[in-house]
């Protein structure tokens, strides 16, 4: 049966308060790489929780240890391993099944995600190349902004290292869908706990694209609802970065739905399917890279849903989120050639 990727308490098994592993379990080492960050130490947290994970494995350029230590106090099963700066990055990726990378800098207020392309295209293609060399059959879920461009970049280096596999390269977005899911519950009333809201498109700004037309339970809006809703899901991470006034972005609920889609990938991995958004190789439209509903499975991305029929609103802002994604990839692509 295919079912939605939600992180919920009651998916995992409980005894006591304590979560507990079954012998069916798969023995998945995951690594976050940027694990001693405002998204990573949470991250990290919410899966040394999960049964689905066996080893953690922690690496950062700074603060590691501390981190580690913490974390593996935690009475779970999930192994925690501490790994700090580049030449100890090769050990840390041996063997990963998944692997998750949130390190880089994040917004400031009035910065846009492409701000930071000059500080987090390198570190991403850094670690994408470790990652290629060491683990190249693992899932790669990318965090770091701006998503348009890093996945671009990373695909670029699974390439370069012929090792390219377009199933198993993942911009994360989840967060979009887990705001959208949130937004929408709120404004209708509706359980949140039973809605969902396909994001489609890239992650940034006007190349987020919620599909209200799309939302289960089926629902109705006026036009101005649609606008609205639609503005505050694409800027919701702007929300919180002017709320922290420069103190980060989002980080909490980064951390939760890095968590999720994690989650997802591990459970599609041991045969379950699982649906869940996400930003990856595409030919849904002419963009090279874009975010549709994704069938997960054993190989990663088991199959692409598309993106279904949109409204009229919603080709509408497709069209316009278009030239900018479309430059954000090239720009992705083109800096992974000349680096
Ligand atoms: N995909 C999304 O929806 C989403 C949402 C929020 C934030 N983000 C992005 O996630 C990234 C991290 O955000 P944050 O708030 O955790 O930032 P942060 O500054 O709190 O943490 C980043 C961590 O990365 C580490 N780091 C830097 N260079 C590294 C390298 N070469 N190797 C390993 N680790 C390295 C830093 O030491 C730090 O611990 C940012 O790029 C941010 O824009 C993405």
């Amino acid at each position: 049966m295919m079912s939605l990727g939600r992180l919920s308490v009651s998916s995992v098994l409980r005894y006591g308060g304590r979560l507990l592993s079954t012998s069916s379990t798969p023995q998945a080492k995951v690594a976050v790489l940027g694990a001693a960050g405002g998204i990573g130490q949470p991250m990290a947290l919410l899966l040394k929780q999960s049964p689905l994970v066996s080893q953690l494995v922690l690496y950062d350029v700074v603060n590691t240890a501390g981190v580690a230590a913490d974390i593996s106090h935690i009475e779970t099963p999930a192994q925690v391993s501490s790994f700090e700066g580049p030449d100890q990055l090769n050990e840390a990726l041996t063997g990963c099944d998944v692997v998750l990378i949130p390190a880089g800098v994040p917004r400031k207020p009035g910065m846009t995600r492409d701000d930071l392309f000059n500080t987090n295209a390198t570190i991403v293609l850094k670690l994408s190349q470790a990652a290629a060399k060491a683990c190249p059959n693992a899932m790669l879920g990318i965090i770091s902004n701006p998503v348009n461009s890093t996945v671009p970049i990373a695909s670029e280096v699974y390439k370069k290292a012929g090792v390219y596999d377009p199933c198993r390269i993942f911009g994360v977005s989840t967060l979009d869908v887990v705001r959208a899911n949130t937004f929408i519950a709120e404004a209708k009333g509706l359980d949140v706990s039973a809605t969902n809201v396909p994001v489609i498109g890239g992650h940034s700004g006007v190349t987020i694209l919620p599909l209200l037309s799309q939302v289960t339970p089926s629902v109705s809006f006026t036009d101005d609802e649609v606008s609205s809703l639609t503005t505050r899901i694409q800027e919701a991470g702007t929300e919180v970065v002017k709320a922290k006034a420069g103190a980060g972005s989002a980080t909490l609920s980064m951390a939760y739905a890095g968590a999720r889609f994690a989650f997802s990938l591990l459970r599609g991995m041991k045969g379950e399917s699982v649906v869940e958004c996400a930003y990856v190789a595409s030919n849904v439209t002419e963009a090279a890279y874009f975010a549709t509903p994704l069938q997960l499975g054993p190989r990663g991305l088991e199959k692409n849903l598309g993106m279904g029929t949109l409204s009229n609103f919603e080709q509408q802002k497709l069209a316009e989120a278009m030239p900018e994604l479309l430059g954000n990839i090239e720009k992705g692509v083109k800096f992974a050639n000349e680096n």
